[in-house]
């Protein structure tokens, strides 16, 4: 059996995991060699702590220290471990080595949690393969029901169902005993840095979504086509990019077209067609709303303009999650760690719209940057989210 890792073998374990020799950045898509690794080095730390093992059919896991007299409704923490395209080391993996830690600081620390505690690993929470933000936990919880999520194909048209074939998996339904969740985090944005404080809690996430853009033209020679005779998809898409661009600054909330794919991508052609994914996040739902129909209006204005076609599809939308406020304080409270809202999604946002009363940790995060290689916190910054999250914990069982 693997030996039980502190929290800086175990960052030095993961660094290397689906890392990019080039761009330093990782890759660790579901399902996928690295992330597998993950999986199995996961399995190995948990066996090492002697915490039963659960599994369920979607591909979550859930590691339970349940030590005699623990009884009651359980509480869970944990993250993810699967990354955005060319993602930092943070996102994630950070909240489940911390989880680990923090088991292990609460052992040293002799108490007997009262409560089951759980540590758990949500698959797919980037939605960086099959389009829909946080799919495992929206999975557990019947937010997204199996029949839709079967078909979603990734890339290179691989079928959820047929990525998930030879993942290890089980029966559990994992969330079943589960009175509360507590998910640490990078920060991912400066509120920490600004407020000087190593650790705050969360009080809210923006609503957001991704919507696909499909826009269709005429292929034809780059050369031989007048200008005024083209039907350019591709312009139609550059306009829209500018025009949520614009509204986004407008308003105050944020837009950002992050993907995009041309056919038949060759310098000489005018696209036949452009598919381009808008990530778009607001402050509440009705400034989302009408952002996305503006976006939207001046898009199809363009469209017949240029003479092209333009269909919306929504992806994958996220309500706004208002996480509960009294755990919240009670959590913050003692610290005098700041509560603050996040732009960002996450599992622990899937939980709280479902009804488990939920709470976040944030680390902070010296240049806000993430979902990028260059996304970073602070060795004693993370070793303080693991203090914090021993006492959360303490707190809660
Ligand atoms: C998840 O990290 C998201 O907000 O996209
Ligand atoms: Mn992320
Ligand atoms: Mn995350």
């Amino acid at each position: 059996m693997a030996p039980v890792a502190d929290f800086e073998q175990m960052w030095r374990d993961l660094a290397p995991v689906g890392r990019s020799a080039s761009s330093g950045g990782y890759f660790r898509q579901p399902f996928t060699a690295a992330e597998r690794e993950l999986d199995a080095w996961f399995v190995e730390q948990c066996r090492a702590r002697d915490l039963e093992v659960e599994r369920d059919r979607f591909g979550n896991t859930v590691a339970w220290w349940r030590p005699t007299g623990a009884t009651g409704p359980a509480v869970l923490t944990g993250s993810h471990l699967d990354s955005v395209l060319d993602g930092g080391a943070y996102d994630g993996p950070l909240g489940v080595a911390s989880a680990l830690a923090a088991v292990d600081l609460l052992r040293e620390r002799g108490h007997r949690p009262a409560r089951p505690v759980g540590v758990g690993v949500f698959v797919e929470e980037e939605g960086s393969r099959f389009g829909l933000a946080c799919l495992g936990s929206r999975l557990a919880t019947g937010a997204t029901d199996w029949e839709h999520a079967r078909t979603l194909r990734d890339r290179d048209g691989v079928a959820l169902e047929e990525a998930l074939a030879d993942v290890p998996r089980g029966e559990a339904d994992l969330l079943a005993g589960v009175g509360c969740f507590v998910e640490l985090h990078v920060e991912q944005g400066r509120d920490l840095v600004d407020r000087d404080a190593a650790v705050g809690v969360a009080s809210a996430i923006w609503p957001h979504g991704r919507y696909r853009f499909d826009f269709t033209g005429e292929a034809n020679h780059a050369g031989t086509t007048r200008m005024e005779d083209r039907r350019d998809p591709m312009l139609t898409y550059a306009m829209t990019v500018l025009a949520a661009e614009e509204q986004a600054r407008a308003t105050g909330q944020r837009a950002t077209f992050g993907r995009v794919d041309v056919r038949p991508n060759g310098t000489n052609a005018v696209p036949s067609a452009v598919t381009a994914w808008l990530d778009a996040r607001a402050e509440t739902p009705e400034h989302l709303g009408a952002m996305l129909a503006d976006v939207e209006r001046r898009a199809q204005d363009r469209a017949r303009h240029d003479g092209t076609g333009l269909t919306v599809t929504a992806e994958s939308v996220s309500g706004a999650v208002h996480f509960d406020p009294d755990l919240a304080r009670r959590l913050a409270s003692p610290h005098g760690w700041p509560v603050i809202p996040t732009m960002a999604g996450h599992d622990a946002g899937v939980l709280s719209a479902r009804g488990v009363p939920t709470a976040m940790l944030f680390v902070r995060n010296p240049t806000g940057v993430s979902h990028s290689p260059d996304e970073h916190a602070g060795t004693a910054d993370c070793l303080a989210g693991v203090v914090a999250l021993a006492d959360t914990l303490e707190r809660l069982t």
